[in-house]
């Protein structure tokens, strides 16, 4: 990544337009701007059905049966009853705050290095032509241990490392027991799908976005789907920003307080051989609040050969996606500007 300014310093100056890099010109407004009338919202799960009733109950196939259909239809659902204690995730909150206010030179220190994309700054610039996002965000990889940035991790503040470290292993367990339901959906092997993701590679990325005097020129995050193979999203406050294309169209998902946001990432739609889907996203801004979200990345292990899961290869008789390692696969990931799902369609089979 390219080193770029902070939009937390630049939106503190009394300007009432933004600069030119953050035009987002060719995206389309109309669409954006138009009010979001469309009934249709993002399905909620109650994961206490799925995890606490016998799994022969009619309440635990009727929740399974609403996942799956999520997964497929939306690639997004939200969680309700996931089980994160109140207390870490409101200490979460806190902490991340005080991260993004920290005194400017504070900041500097955590701020990205040339070809290390860990820290403060912005993912995927890799031209000064590029537009930019209206958004701040720090970005460390948490798991396996031996990929941390250990350098990095010890210039945190001590609480904010405490806490995340405790978010980073329930949001892992989160992770294992969402792809275990998903995989008995799938009607893939439960046990094939715990060996993909055993000592999984996880990140973490804060996002802060303040508020944008041009909401209309600018984005807060540009519509991209996630590498990933889960996603998992605390939204830090009540100002909605989050958008899915959902049959063409931009719907909005509405925070709400008790759930956390889950979506399929492209590794995911690869295991699942494409019948789970990776949906493209994207954060809009507005004029008046600033928005704050955490976004915990979940991935396979790192030795893997990417690809569709063998058993499920074995049943539908036919291979969607090609196979390559995990490594090669992240690496041209990092390379690339977010573009939609160019690269997922490079990894598909073409017939
Ligand atoms: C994203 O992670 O793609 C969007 C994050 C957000 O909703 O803030
Ligand atoms: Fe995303």
């Amino acid at each position: 990544s390219l080193i770029v300014p902070s939009v937390q310093e630049l939106a503190k100056q009394p300007i009432t337009n933004i600069p030119p890099r953050y035009h987002h010109v060719q995206h389309d407004h109309q669409q954006r701007l138009a009010p979001d009338t469309s009934t249709a919202s993002v399905p909620v799960i109650d994961l206490h059905c799925l995890f606490a009733q016998a799994s022969d109950s009619s309440a635990y196939s009727f929740e399974l049966n609403k996942l799956h259909t999520a997964s497929k239809e939306w690639g997004f659902f939200q969680v309700i009853n996931h089980g994160i204690s109140e207390s870490l995730l409101e200490d979460f909150r806190r902490e991340i705050l005080n991260l993004f206010n920290l005194p400017k030179d504070e900041k500097q220190k955590l701020w990205q290095e040339e070809h290390n994309h860990e820290g403060f700054g912005q993912l995927f610039v890799v031209s000064e032509e590029q537009k930019l996002d209206w958004s701040d965000m720090f970005y460390i990889t948490t798991l396996p241990h031996n990929l941390r940035k250990s350098q990095l991790f010890k210039k945190l503040p001590l609480i904010l490392r405490d806490k995340l470290e405790a978010y980073s292993l329930e949001m892992k367990r989160l992770a294992h027991e969402i792809l275990n339901q998903m995989a008995k959906a799938l009607g893939m092997d439960t046990e094939e799908m715990s060996e993909l993701f055993q000592d999984g590679v996880q990140s973490v990325r804060m996002n802060y976005y303040p508020p944008c005097p041009q909401p209309e020129l600018a984005l807060g995050f540009s519509p991209h789907s996630d590498a990933d193979a889960l996603t998992i999203l605390y939204q830090l406050n009540e100002t909605a920003g989050l958008q899915i294309r959902k049959d063409g169209k931009w719907v909005t998902v509405k925070p709400r307080a008790d759930a956390l946001v889950v979506n399929i990432g492209d590794i995911l739609e690869i295991v699942s051989n494409g019948v789970y889907k990776s949906v493209e996203h994207q954060a809009i801004v507005n004029s008046n609040n600033k928005r704050m979200s955490v976004a915990t990345f979940y991935s396979s292990n790192m030795g893997i050969e990417l690809g569709p899961a063998r058993s499920l290869v074995a049943k539908h008789n036919v291979a969607n996606f090609r196979r390559v390692p995990l490594e090669a696969y992240f690496k041209e990931f990092f390379a690339r500007k977010l573009d939609g799902k160019l690269y997922l369609d490079f990894m598909r089979h073409k017939s």
